[in-house]
Protein backbone atom coordinates (compact mmCIF):
# COMPACT_ATOMS: atom_id res chain seq x y z
CA UNK A 1 0.00 0.00 0.00
CA UNK A 2 1.54 3.37 -1.01
CA UNK A 3 1.35 6.17 1.08
CA UNK A 4 -0.91 9.66 0.60
CA UNK A 5 2.90 11.31 0.02
CA UNK A 6 3.87 8.60 -2.51
CA UNK A 7 0.43 8.95 -4.12
CA UNK A 8 0.11 12.57 -4.61
CA UNK A 9 3.97 13.26 -5.06
CA UNK A 10 4.94 10.41 -7.34
CA UNK A 11 7.71 9.35 -8.15
CA UNK A 12 10.62 11.54 -10.04
CA UNK A 13 10.11 9.59 -13.07
CA UNK A 14 6.69 10.64 -13.29
CA UNK A 15 7.23 14.08 -12.35
CA UNK A 16 9.97 14.56 -14.81
CA UNK A 17 7.05 13.28 -17.24
CA UNK A 18 4.40 15.67 -16.62
CA UNK A 19 6.77 18.36 -16.14
CA UNK A 20 8.51 17.80 -19.74
CA UNK A 21 4.88 17.48 -21.43
CA UNK A 22 4.02 20.87 -19.87
CA UNK A 23 7.08 22.43 -20.67
CA UNK A 24 6.68 21.09 -24.13
CA UNK A 25 2.92 22.55 -24.11
CA UNK A 26 4.37 25.75 -23.26
CA UNK A 27 7.33 26.15 -25.58
CA UNK A 28 4.82 24.74 -28.44
CA UNK A 29 1.78 27.51 -27.58
CA UNK A 30 4.91 30.27 -27.52
CA UNK A 31 6.15 29.60 -30.53
CA UNK A 32 2.97 29.70 -32.22
CA UNK A 33 1.35 32.96 -30.73
CA UNK A 34 -0.71 34.70 -33.64
CA UNK A 35 -1.14 31.49 -35.91
CA UNK A 36 -3.90 30.73 -34.35
CA UNK A 37 -7.37 32.11 -34.46
CA UNK A 38 -7.62 34.43 -31.89
CA UNK A 39 -11.28 32.97 -30.86
CA UNK A 40 -11.93 29.48 -31.14
CA UNK A 41 -14.61 28.01 -32.89
CA UNK A 42 -16.50 26.15 -30.39
CA UNK A 43 -20.22 26.18 -28.91
CA UNK A 44 -21.05 25.94 -25.33
CA UNK A 45 -22.49 22.69 -26.17
CA UNK A 46 -19.30 21.12 -27.39
CA UNK A 47 -17.51 22.46 -24.64
CA UNK A 48 -20.10 21.26 -22.08
CA UNK A 49 -20.11 18.00 -23.71
CA UNK A 50 -16.18 17.40 -23.92
CA UNK A 51 -15.38 18.62 -20.20
CA UNK A 52 -18.26 17.34 -18.90
CA UNK A 53 -17.53 14.21 -16.49
CA UNK A 54 -18.28 12.36 -13.42
CA UNK A 55 -15.84 13.18 -10.07
CA UNK A 56 -13.00 11.40 -11.37
CA UNK A 57 -12.45 8.97 -7.89
CA UNK A 58 -9.74 7.17 -9.13
CA UNK A 59 -6.37 7.98 -11.06
CA UNK A 60 -6.46 8.25 -15.07
CA UNK A 61 -3.32 7.81 -16.99
CA UNK A 62 -1.47 11.76 -17.20
CA UNK A 63 -0.78 11.41 -21.02
CA UNK A 64 -4.61 11.18 -21.73
CA UNK A 65 -5.21 13.94 -19.33
CA UNK A 66 -2.75 16.34 -21.11
CA UNK A 67 -4.21 15.40 -24.52
CA UNK A 68 -7.41 16.62 -23.09
CA UNK A 69 -6.28 19.80 -22.20
CA UNK A 70 -4.94 20.50 -25.58
CA UNK A 71 -8.14 19.02 -26.77
CA UNK A 72 -10.72 20.66 -25.14
CA UNK A 73 -9.41 23.40 -22.81
CA UNK A 74 -7.10 24.86 -25.08
CA UNK A 75 -9.18 24.22 -27.90
CA UNK A 76 -11.95 26.29 -26.42
CA UNK A 77 -9.64 29.03 -25.04
CA UNK A 78 -9.31 32.56 -26.17
CA UNK A 79 -5.90 33.27 -27.29
CA UNK A 80 -5.48 37.07 -25.74
CA UNK A 81 -1.49 37.02 -26.20
CA UNK A 82 -2.33 37.38 -29.92
CA UNK A 83 -1.10 40.26 -31.72
CA UNK A 84 -4.66 40.70 -32.91
CA UNK A 85 -6.49 40.25 -29.47
CA UNK A 86 -7.99 43.42 -29.57
CA UNK A 87 -10.54 42.88 -27.29
CA UNK A 88 -9.74 44.58 -23.94
CA UNK A 89 -7.11 46.53 -21.46
CA UNK A 90 -5.64 43.32 -20.18
CA UNK A 91 -2.45 41.01 -20.33
CA UNK A 92 -0.66 39.35 -23.32
CA UNK A 93 1.52 37.63 -21.39
CA UNK A 94 5.18 36.36 -21.64
CA UNK A 95 7.09 33.27 -21.11
CA UNK A 96 9.01 34.78 -18.63
CA UNK A 97 5.89 35.71 -16.76
CA UNK A 98 4.44 31.56 -17.09
CA UNK A 99 7.84 30.25 -15.66
CA UNK A 100 7.27 32.57 -12.89
CA UNK A 101 3.93 31.27 -12.06
CA UNK A 102 4.79 28.05 -12.26
CA UNK A 103 8.09 28.44 -10.14
CA UNK A 104 6.18 30.50 -7.81
CA UNK A 105 3.51 27.57 -7.25
CA UNK A 106 5.87 25.29 -6.73
CA UNK A 107 7.86 27.03 -4.05
CA UNK A 108 3.97 27.72 -2.57
CA UNK A 109 5.13 30.41 -0.59
CA UNK A 110 1.59 31.74 1.78
CA UNK A 111 2.85 35.31 1.34
CA UNK A 112 0.53 36.56 4.55
CA UNK A 113 3.55 38.16 6.55
CA UNK A 114 7.71 37.87 6.63
CA UNK A 115 7.69 35.49 9.53
CA UNK A 116 5.51 33.39 6.71
CA UNK A 117 7.66 33.84 3.86
CA UNK A 118 10.48 35.76 4.65
CA UNK A 119 11.80 35.78 0.63
CA UNK A 120 8.39 36.11 -0.56
CA UNK A 121 7.35 39.21 1.73
CA UNK A 122 10.92 40.96 0.93
CA UNK A 123 10.61 40.82 -2.67
CA UNK A 124 6.93 41.67 -2.84
CA UNK A 125 8.22 44.75 -0.64
CA UNK A 126 11.19 45.24 -3.23
CA UNK A 127 8.79 44.94 -6.02
CA UNK A 128 5.86 46.92 -4.70
CA UNK A 129 8.46 49.72 -4.47
CA UNK A 130 9.79 49.35 -8.08
CA UNK A 131 6.02 49.81 -8.99
CA UNK A 132 5.96 53.02 -6.99
CA UNK A 133 8.77 54.79 -7.86
CA UNK A 134 7.63 54.03 -11.98
CA UNK A 135 4.51 56.20 -11.21
CA UNK A 136 6.56 58.42 -8.71
CA UNK A 137 4.36 57.78 -5.97
CA UNK A 138 5.72 58.58 -2.41
CA UNK A 139 3.43 55.76 -0.04
CA UNK A 140 3.34 52.23 0.30
CA UNK A 141 0.84 49.14 -0.71
CA UNK A 142 0.44 45.54 -1.48
CA UNK A 143 -0.40 43.33 -4.65
CA UNK A 144 -3.99 41.78 -4.65
CA UNK A 145 -5.68 40.18 -7.44
CA UNK A 146 -6.35 43.42 -10.04
CA UNK A 147 -7.63 46.54 -10.66
CA UNK A 148 -11.29 45.75 -8.86
CA UNK A 149 -9.81 44.48 -5.86
CA UNK A 150 -6.93 47.53 -5.70
CA UNK A 151 -10.14 49.87 -6.09
CA UNK A 152 -11.65 47.88 -3.45
CA UNK A 153 -8.92 48.45 -1.05
CA UNK A 154 -8.56 51.72 -1.54
CA UNK A 155 -12.23 53.10 -1.33
CA UNK A 156 -11.58 50.81 2.10
CA UNK A 157 -8.73 52.68 3.01
CA UNK A 158 -10.75 55.86 2.00
CA UNK A 159 -13.78 55.41 4.07
CA UNK A 160 -11.68 54.08 7.08
CA UNK A 161 -9.85 57.90 7.12
CA UNK A 162 -13.38 59.65 6.71
CA UNK A 163 -14.05 58.44 10.03
CA UNK A 164 -12.37 56.59 12.80
CA UNK A 165 -14.77 54.41 14.03
CA UNK A 166 -15.86 53.18 10.47
CA UNK A 167 -13.89 50.09 10.41
CA UNK A 168 -15.66 48.96 13.81
CA UNK A 169 -18.91 50.36 13.31
CA UNK A 170 -19.24 50.12 9.83
CA UNK A 171 -20.76 52.92 7.77
CA UNK A 172 -23.32 53.90 10.17
CA UNK A 173 -20.53 55.80 12.04
CA UNK A 174 -20.46 58.41 9.22
CA UNK A 175 -22.62 61.41 10.00
CA UNK A 176 -24.44 61.86 7.04
CA UNK A 177 -24.92 59.48 3.82
CA UNK A 178 -21.68 58.98 2.10
CA UNK A 179 -20.28 59.95 -1.63
CA UNK A 180 -18.03 58.89 -4.05
CA UNK A 181 -17.14 60.74 -6.66
CA UNK A 182 -16.27 59.48 -10.36
CA UNK A 183 -16.69 60.56 -14.14
CA UNK A 184 -19.25 58.74 -16.30
CA UNK A 185 -16.40 56.78 -18.13
CA UNK A 186 -15.71 55.11 -14.31
CA UNK A 187 -14.74 51.53 -14.45
CA UNK A 188 -17.67 49.24 -13.11
CA UNK A 189 -15.11 48.40 -10.40
CA UNK A 190 -15.45 51.29 -8.93
CA UNK A 191 -19.64 51.23 -7.91
CA UNK A 192 -18.79 47.20 -6.94
CA UNK A 193 -16.51 48.45 -4.74
CA UNK A 194 -18.90 51.24 -3.39
CA UNK A 195 -21.28 48.05 -3.02
CA UNK A 196 -19.13 45.68 -1.36
CA UNK A 197 -17.58 48.29 1.40
CA UNK A 198 -21.30 48.87 2.39
CA UNK A 199 -21.49 52.37 1.01
CA UNK A 200 -24.00 51.41 -1.60
CA UNK A 201 -23.69 51.87 -5.39
CA UNK A 202 -26.40 54.64 -5.41
CA UNK A 203 -23.04 56.39 -3.08
CA UNK A 204 -21.67 56.96 -6.99
CA UNK A 205 -21.86 59.94 -7.56
CA UNK A 206 -21.66 60.67 -11.88
CA UNK A 207 -19.79 63.79 -12.22
CA UNK A 208 -20.14 65.16 -16.22
CA UNK A 209 -16.77 64.71 -18.65
CA UNK A 210 -16.18 67.48 -21.18
CA UNK A 211 -15.73 67.24 -25.24
CA UNK A 212 -12.30 65.42 -24.43
CA UNK A 213 -13.86 62.29 -21.61
CA UNK A 214 -12.30 64.06 -19.06
CA UNK A 215 -13.86 64.74 -15.70
CA UNK A 216 -15.04 68.57 -15.30
CA UNK A 217 -13.16 69.74 -12.15
CA UNK A 218 -15.09 72.74 -11.88
CA UNK A 219 -18.51 70.56 -11.40
CA UNK A 220 -16.85 68.51 -8.80
CA UNK A 221 -15.61 71.27 -7.10
CA UNK A 222 -19.80 72.35 -7.28
CA UNK A 223 -21.07 68.50 -6.52
CA UNK A 224 -18.77 68.46 -3.32
CA UNK A 225 -19.70 71.65 -2.09
CA UNK A 226 -23.62 71.34 -2.47
CA UNK A 227 -23.40 67.65 -0.76
CA UNK A 228 -21.01 68.79 2.12
CA UNK A 229 -24.02 71.67 2.55
CA UNK A 230 -26.49 69.27 2.53
CA UNK A 231 -24.83 67.06 5.46
CA UNK A 232 -23.50 64.13 3.57
CA UNK A 233 -19.91 63.03 3.97
CA UNK A 234 -17.65 63.02 0.57
CA UNK A 235 -15.60 59.79 0.94
CA UNK A 236 -13.47 60.04 -2.06
CA UNK A 237 -12.95 61.34 -5.59
CA UNK A 238 -11.62 58.67 -8.52
CA UNK A 239 -9.66 60.05 -11.11
CA UNK A 240 -8.98 58.10 -13.92
CA UNK A 241 -6.08 57.71 -15.34
CA UNK A 242 -6.74 56.39 -18.18
CA UNK A 243 -10.32 54.92 -18.38
CA UNK A 244 -11.46 51.57 -19.69
CA UNK A 245 -13.64 52.99 -22.61
CA UNK A 246 -11.28 55.45 -24.51
CA UNK A 247 -8.20 55.75 -22.59
CA UNK A 248 -9.54 59.20 -21.01
CA UNK A 249 -7.28 60.91 -18.22
CA UNK A 250 -9.02 63.03 -16.18
CA UNK A 251 -7.09 66.35 -14.92
CA UNK A 252 -5.81 64.56 -11.83
CA UNK A 253 -3.45 68.30 -11.11
CA UNK A 254 -6.83 70.23 -11.21
CA UNK A 255 -8.93 67.57 -9.14
CA UNK A 256 -6.09 67.36 -6.56
CA UNK A 257 -6.64 71.04 -6.13
CA UNK A 258 -10.23 70.63 -5.75
CA UNK A 259 -9.86 67.36 -3.30
CA UNK A 260 -7.07 69.55 -1.17
CA UNK A 261 -9.61 72.67 -0.73
CA UNK A 262 -12.18 70.19 0.39
CA UNK A 263 -10.02 68.29 2.41
CA UNK A 264 -11.75 64.63 0.59
CA UNK A 265 -9.15 61.75 -0.54
CA UNK A 266 -8.52 61.78 -4.07
CA UNK A 267 -7.82 58.01 -5.67
CA UNK A 268 -6.54 57.64 -9.27
CA UNK A 269 -8.07 54.17 -10.85
CA UNK A 270 -4.95 53.66 -12.79
CA UNK A 271 -5.21 50.20 -13.28
CA UNK A 272 -5.04 50.50 -16.98
CA UNK A 273 -3.00 53.93 -17.79
CA UNK A 274 -0.60 53.75 -14.98
CA UNK A 275 2.41 52.81 -16.75
CA UNK A 276 1.94 54.49 -19.29
CA UNK A 277 4.06 56.88 -17.00
CA UNK A 278 7.03 54.98 -18.56
CA UNK A 279 6.22 56.15 -22.18
CA UNK A 280 8.04 59.49 -23.33
CA UNK A 281 5.09 60.43 -25.23
CA UNK A 282 1.79 60.80 -23.15
CA UNK A 283 4.56 61.01 -19.53
CA UNK A 284 3.53 64.35 -18.90
CA UNK A 285 -0.80 63.72 -18.93
CA UNK A 286 -0.16 62.24 -16.13
CA UNK A 287 0.57 65.55 -14.03
CA UNK A 288 -0.36 65.36 -10.67
CA UNK A 289 -0.52 61.55 -10.18
CA UNK A 290 2.07 62.03 -7.13
CA UNK A 291 -0.33 63.99 -5.70
CA UNK A 292 -2.71 61.43 -5.22
CA UNK A 293 -4.00 59.82 -1.83
CA UNK A 294 -4.12 56.13 -3.54
CA UNK A 295 -3.69 54.86 -6.79
CA UNK A 296 -4.77 51.39 -8.43
CA UNK A 297 -2.19 50.30 -10.93
CA UNK A 298 -2.75 46.23 -13.03
CA UNK A 299 0.68 44.97 -13.83
CA UNK A 300 -1.26 42.13 -15.53
CA UNK A 301 -2.68 44.57 -18.04
CA UNK A 302 0.51 46.97 -19.77
CA UNK A 303 3.45 45.69 -17.60
CA UNK A 304 2.39 42.26 -19.62
CA UNK A 305 2.60 39.58 -16.95
CA UNK A 306 0.33 37.04 -16.67
CA UNK A 307 -2.68 37.41 -14.69
CA UNK A 308 -3.55 37.35 -11.87
CA UNK A 309 -2.09 40.65 -10.64
CA UNK A 310 -2.70 44.60 -9.68
CA UNK A 311 -1.21 46.79 -7.29
CA UNK A 312 -2.82 49.46 -4.91
CA UNK A 313 -0.59 51.93 -3.26
CA UNK A 314 -1.89 54.29 -0.76
CA UNK A 315 0.15 57.40 0.02
CA UNK A 316 -0.68 57.31 4.20
CA UNK A 317 -0.31 52.98 5.17
CA UNK A 318 -2.34 53.72 8.77
CA UNK A 319 -5.34 53.99 6.16
CA UNK A 320 -4.86 50.89 5.23
CA UNK A 321 -4.23 49.88 9.01
CA UNK A 322 -7.06 51.68 9.91
CA UNK A 323 -9.08 49.76 7.59
CA UNK A 324 -7.76 46.60 7.41
CA UNK A 325 -5.66 45.26 10.66
CA UNK A 326 -7.37 43.04 12.66
CA UNK A 327 -5.73 40.20 15.07
CA UNK A 328 -6.34 37.17 16.50
CA UNK A 329 -4.32 34.90 18.31
CA UNK A 330 -3.64 32.42 15.90
CA UNK A 331 -1.99 35.09 13.75
CA UNK A 332 0.26 36.81 16.59
CA UNK A 333 3.61 37.00 15.18
CA UNK A 334 6.00 36.05 17.35
CA UNK A 335 9.47 36.87 16.66
CA UNK A 336 12.85 38.08 17.39
CA UNK A 337 14.92 40.77 16.96
CA UNK A 338 16.30 39.03 13.23
CA UNK A 339 12.45 39.07 12.22
CA UNK A 340 10.45 41.69 10.31
CA UNK A 341 6.63 42.30 12.08
CA UNK A 342 5.43 43.02 8.42
CA UNK A 343 2.46 41.53 8.05
CA UNK A 344 0.24 41.93 4.64
CA UNK A 345 -3.06 40.75 6.60
CA UNK A 346 -2.84 44.34 8.21
CA UNK A 347 -2.81 46.65 4.94
CA UNK A 348 -5.40 44.65 2.82
CA UNK A 349 -8.51 41.95 2.83
CA UNK A 350 -6.51 38.37 1.69
CA UNK A 351 -4.92 36.60 4.71
CA UNK A 352 -3.65 33.50 2.42
CA UNK A 353 -2.25 35.37 -0.92
CA UNK A 354 -0.13 33.85 -3.22
CA UNK A 355 3.83 34.87 -4.44
CA UNK A 356 2.38 37.47 -7.01
CA UNK A 357 5.72 39.22 -6.86
CA UNK A 358 7.73 37.06 -8.67
CA UNK A 359 6.06 37.44 -11.90
CA UNK A 360 7.17 41.38 -11.93
CA UNK A 361 10.64 40.24 -10.08
CA UNK A 362 11.31 38.27 -13.02
CA UNK A 363 9.82 40.23 -15.86
CA UNK A 364 12.39 43.27 -15.03
CA UNK A 365 14.99 41.26 -14.42
CA UNK A 366 15.04 39.44 -17.62
CA UNK A 367 13.45 42.19 -19.66
CA UNK A 368 14.94 45.69 -18.24
CA UNK A 369 12.32 48.03 -17.77
CA UNK A 370 13.54 49.89 -20.78
CA UNK A 371 12.17 47.23 -22.99
CA UNK A 372 9.17 46.98 -20.90
CA UNK A 373 8.23 51.24 -21.42
CA UNK A 374 9.41 50.89 -25.53
CA UNK A 375 6.47 48.34 -25.71
CA UNK A 376 4.29 50.45 -23.99
CA UNK A 377 5.51 53.27 -26.30
CA UNK A 378 5.14 51.27 -29.25
CA UNK A 379 1.34 50.12 -28.10
CA UNK A 380 0.53 54.14 -28.14
CA UNK A 381 2.13 54.88 -31.54
CA UNK A 382 0.07 52.09 -32.70
CA UNK A 383 -3.30 53.56 -31.57
CA UNK A 384 -2.22 56.23 -33.13
CA UNK A 385 -1.52 55.18 -36.42
CA UNK A 386 -4.92 53.18 -36.38
CA UNK A 387 -6.90 56.41 -35.20
CA UNK A 388 -5.01 57.96 -38.61
CA UNK A 389 -6.04 55.14 -40.82
CA UNK A 390 -9.50 55.40 -39.54
CA UNK A 391 -9.31 59.32 -39.90
CA UNK A 392 -8.49 58.52 -43.71
CA UNK A 393 -10.95 56.30 -44.31
CA UNK A 394 -14.00 57.00 -46.31
CA UNK A 395 -15.94 54.16 -44.52
CA UNK A 396 -14.63 54.89 -41.13
CA UNK A 397 -15.51 57.28 -38.63
CA UNK A 398 -13.37 57.71 -35.05
CA UNK A 399 -15.72 58.63 -32.13
CA UNK A 400 -13.25 59.73 -29.55
CA UNK A 401 -9.95 61.35 -28.86
CA UNK A 402 -7.09 58.53 -28.25
CA UNK A 403 -4.89 59.58 -25.34
CA UNK A 404 -3.58 56.21 -24.69
CA UNK A 405 -3.65 52.81 -26.33
CA UNK A 406 -7.77 52.80 -27.14
CA UNK A 407 -9.47 53.51 -30.39
CA UNK A 408 -13.01 53.61 -30.35
CA UNK A 409 -14.44 54.10 -34.18
CA UNK A 410 -17.09 52.61 -36.10
CA UNK A 411 -17.65 51.27 -39.49
CA UNK A 412 -20.17 53.72 -41.14
CA UNK A 413 -20.08 52.44 -45.14
CA UNK A 414 -23.53 51.59 -46.10
CA UNK A 415 -25.46 53.95 -43.83
CA UNK A 416 -28.57 52.70 -42.17
CA UNK A 417 -28.49 52.19 -38.49
CA UNK A 418 -24.95 52.42 -37.61
CA UNK A 419 -25.56 51.17 -33.93
CA UNK A 420 -27.08 47.69 -35.08
CA UNK A 421 -24.94 47.57 -37.98
CA UNK A 422 -21.79 47.49 -36.03
CA UNK A 423 -22.89 45.44 -32.83
CA UNK A 424 -23.74 42.60 -35.77
CA UNK A 425 -20.03 43.58 -37.59
CA UNK A 426 -18.36 42.84 -33.76
CA UNK A 427 -19.97 39.52 -33.65
CA UNK A 428 -18.68 38.91 -37.02
CA UNK A 429 -15.57 40.32 -36.91
CA UNK A 430 -15.10 37.75 -33.13
CA UNK A 431 -16.50 34.89 -34.59
CA UNK A 432 -14.19 35.10 -37.63
CA UNK A 433 -11.12 34.33 -35.48
CA UNK A 434 -8.70 36.57 -37.12
CA UNK A 435 -9.00 39.60 -34.73
CA UNK A 436 -11.06 40.69 -31.65
CA UNK A 437 -12.28 43.54 -30.78
CA UNK A 438 -14.81 44.70 -28.34
CA UNK A 439 -16.98 47.07 -27.59
CA UNK A 440 -17.88 50.56 -25.71
CA UNK A 441 -21.08 53.32 -25.65
CA UNK A 442 -19.72 56.72 -26.50
CA UNK A 443 -22.71 59.05 -26.23
CA UNK A 444 -24.90 57.28 -27.95
CA UNK A 445 -22.89 55.64 -30.60
CA UNK A 446 -21.66 52.06 -30.01
CA UNK A 447 -18.69 51.78 -30.79
CA UNK A 448 -16.08 49.65 -31.92
CA UNK A 449 -13.22 49.48 -29.35
CA UNK A 450 -9.60 48.49 -30.28
CA UNK A 451 -7.40 48.19 -27.04
CA UNK A 452 -3.23 47.81 -28.03
CA UNK A 453 -2.06 46.39 -25.01
CA UNK A 454 0.22 43.91 -26.53
CA UNK A 455 3.68 43.56 -27.17
CA UNK A 456 3.33 41.73 -30.11
CA UNK A 457 0.58 44.03 -32.02
CA UNK A 458 2.57 45.33 -35.52
CA UNK A 459 0.98 48.04 -37.77
CA UNK A 460 0.20 44.75 -40.31
CA UNK A 461 -2.02 43.82 -37.46
CA UNK A 462 -3.71 47.06 -37.81
CA UNK A 463 -4.44 46.33 -41.60
CA UNK A 464 -5.54 43.32 -41.05
CA UNK A 465 -7.89 44.36 -38.30
CA UNK A 466 -9.18 47.32 -41.08
CA UNK A 467 -9.70 44.56 -43.49
CA UNK A 468 -11.24 42.00 -41.57
CA UNK A 469 -14.11 44.67 -40.36
CA UNK A 470 -14.65 45.59 -44.29
CA UNK A 471 -14.99 41.81 -45.15
CA UNK A 472 -17.38 41.34 -42.59
CA UNK A 473 -19.31 44.36 -43.54
CA UNK A 474 -19.63 42.80 -46.99
CA UNK A 475 -21.42 39.71 -45.32
CA UNK A 476 -23.94 41.88 -43.69
CA UNK A 477 -27.44 42.67 -45.45
C1 LIG B 1 -9.54 51.52 -15.53
C2 LIG B 1 -9.76 50.15 -14.98
N1 LIG B 1 -9.99 49.99 -13.67
C3 LIG B 1 -10.21 48.80 -13.13
C4 LIG B 1 -10.19 47.66 -13.90
C5 LIG B 1 -10.44 46.33 -13.26
O1 LIG B 1 -9.28 45.58 -13.28
P1 LIG B 1 -9.30 44.00 -13.11
O2 LIG B 1 -9.96 43.46 -14.33
O3 LIG B 1 -7.85 43.67 -13.01
O4 LIG B 1 -10.05 43.69 -11.88
C6 LIG B 1 -9.97 47.76 -15.28
C7 LIG B 1 -10.01 46.59 -16.13
O5 LIG B 1 -10.03 46.66 -17.33
C8 LIG B 1 -9.74 49.05 -15.82
O6 LIG B 1 -9.48 49.22 -17.12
Amino acid sequence: MSSPAEILDWDPARREELGRAALDWVLGWFDAVGERPVYPEVSARWLEAGLSATLPLDPQDIRTVVDEFAAHVVAGSRDNGHPRMFGYVQSSGTFVGAVADFLASALNQNVTSWRSAPAATTVERQVVGWLRDIVGFEGDGLLVSGGSMANFVALMAATAAAHPEVARRGVRALTGDPVVYASSMTHMSIPKAAAMAGLGRDAVRRVPVDAELEMDAAALDRAIGDDRRAGRVPICVVANAGDVNTGAIDPIDALADVCARHQVWLHADAAYGGFAVLAPSVRERFAGLARVDSMSLDPHKWLFVPVDCGCVLVRDPSALRRAFSYSADYVDVVSSPDMSEYAFWDYGPELTRRFRALKIWMAFKAYGVRAIAAAIERNIQLARRLAELVDESDDFERLAPVPLGIVCFRYAGGGGDLNARNRELLLRVQRGGKAYLSNAMIGDAFALRACIVNHRTTEGDLAVLLDEIRRSARTVE
